[in-house]
């Protein structure tokens, strides 16, 4: 049995979808575990840019299965997208490679209007999600009141499931948040076209899974999130509403722990967030300013800038033991070139007092004060780096001491966003 878990080991977009896309050559299939569109993943092929939000990035792979499991919550119509624009990619998305649960949860138009509403109902309050469904959807799951996906299987019993959440869903909208309903029937229509479009993907992933392991084969669990968004894990309400770290994967796919050979957590070489909540080290300057420029950082799902800071030592070291990292791979070194000095957080002062590990609930995360250790930066392009020896010494030391910081050692630096920009160690 040899399940490998992947991991975002801060707030999400780590760069999780080019460190999958790195990992596929290892594996034999592919499963997405928990979360739905909110995830933006991106892969860099050359000339080809592939953003997935749904779909496994192993699907980029020919030879790989891949795997939406029972954890996830799907949203039909963005998945038919999503399908399509891979299709027009070149990519195969035939049900011969892409298995979706039928235990996964079904988002409605109904849980979209509500997780706007909601949003906007608690205005400077609001968790800054991405408005996919994803809260309401899971609310649902968790009410045992949600569509489960294998319902697609019958597309106009589908439909009807559809119409009637949505009209329940549009009694809190109406009466509770004083909005317009949105239209049942109509939508229903369009989500029983997407549900007879996907009942030949329904499958018992479960049992694909298994028989895929006990063959010997490789599985790669490709996180998406990250760890402080965890909603038991992270600084809560400010979390997304599954589980992304290590043990998500476990009850979104259904296998035990015994199976679990690597857990390889993703980290940028500094911080970003998007949303809104604690975020010790962020940098609301113009060093902040360059990271965002230098680094792209704007949503790929939302498109809302991220929130950029240094690395948060505390942060990586708490990841890296709620998913017992075995590995650690960071990215975008080469959005640090030229700035000097560099900062890593590696405790905080929380009310005057030293606190060396992640701040214990929201309100004291955001008083935490962080306590940098700084390092000397480098200039110039690091991008075209391919061992370590092609770096500055500044570069190699910085790396080394968010090894030993996280205390997990690394297997991979990425230095750009393409396929090869990257050191493999
Ligand atoms: P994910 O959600 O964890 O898969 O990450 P995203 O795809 O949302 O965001 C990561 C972004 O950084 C993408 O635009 C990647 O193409 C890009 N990226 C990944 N690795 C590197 C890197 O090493 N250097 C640079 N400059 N960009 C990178
Ligand atoms: P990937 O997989 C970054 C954040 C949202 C918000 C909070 C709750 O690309 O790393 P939600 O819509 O899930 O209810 O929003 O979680 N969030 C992400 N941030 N990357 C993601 O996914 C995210 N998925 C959710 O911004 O703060
Ligand atoms: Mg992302």
């Amino acid at each position: 049995m040899s399940v490998t878990i992947l991991i975002g080991a801060q707030w999400g977009d780590e760069g999780k979808g080019r460190v999958a896309d790195w990992l596929a050559r290892q594996a034999d299939g592919m499963a997405r575990c928990a979360g739905g569109d909110n995830a933006g993943h991106t892969v860099m092929v050359g000339e080809r840019e592939f953003k997935l939000h749904l779909i496994p990035s192993g699907v980029i792979h020919p030879n790989l299965q891949c795997f939406m499991g029972a954890g996830m919550v799907i949203n039909p119509l963005r998945l038919v997208e999503e399908l399509d624009m891979l299709a027009g990619q070149g990519v195969d998305v035939s049900p011969e490679r892409l298995h979706i649960s039928g235990r996964a949860h079904v988002i409605t138009p109904g849980h979209l209007a509500l997780d706007g509403a909601s949003e906007r109902a608690l205005g400077k309050g609001s968790i800054g999600t991405t408005r996919r469904g994803i809260g309401p959807a899971y609310m649902d799951k968790a009410a045992r009141t949600g569509i489960l996906t294998g319902a697609m299987r019958d597309p106009d019993d589908f439909a009807e499931q559809i119409r009637a959440a949505v009209e329940s869903a549009n009694w809190l909208l109406t009466e509770r948040y004083g909005l317009e309903p949105v239209d049942a029937a109509g939508l229903a229509g369009q989500y029983r076209a997407a549900a007879a479009r996907l009942a030949p993907y329904i499958a018992d992933t479960t049992f694909l899974i298994h028989t895929l392991l006990e063959a010997g084969r490789r599985l790669l669990c490709e996180g998406a999130q990250g760890t402080l968004l965890d909603i038991d894990h992270g600084h809560y309400p400010f979390v997304t509403s599954s589980s992304p770290s290590a043990g998500g994967a476990l009850t979104g796919l259904g296998f035990g722990p015994r199976a679990v050979e690597r857990v390889v957590g993703v980290a940028k070489a500094y911080c970003t967030r998007v949303g809104n909540g604690p975020f010790p080290t962020e940098l609301e300057d113009a060093t902040g300013e360059q990271m965002r420029q230098a680094g792209h950082e704007f949503g790929t799902t939302t498109g809302r800038p991220r929130r950029c800071g240094w690395l948060d030592g505390v942060a990586l070291r708490y990841a890296a033991r709620i998913n017992g990292l075995t590995e650690l791979v960071i990215t975008k070194l080469d959005v640090l070139s030229g700035l000097d000095p560099l900062h890593i957080a590696t405790s905080y002062t929380l009310d005057g007092e030293p606190l060396a590990t992640l701040p214990p609930d929201t309100a004291a995360a955001a008083r935490a004060v962080p306590v940098y250790e700084t390092l000397p930066g480098w200039k110039g392009d690091i991008s075209g780096a391919r061992r370590l020896e092609d770096l500055p010494s500044q570069a190699r030391h910085y790396i080394d001491r968010i090894q030993q910081i996280a205390g997990v050692p690394a297997i991979m630096i990425s230095v750009g966003p393409e396929r090869d920009q990257a050191i493999i160690l």
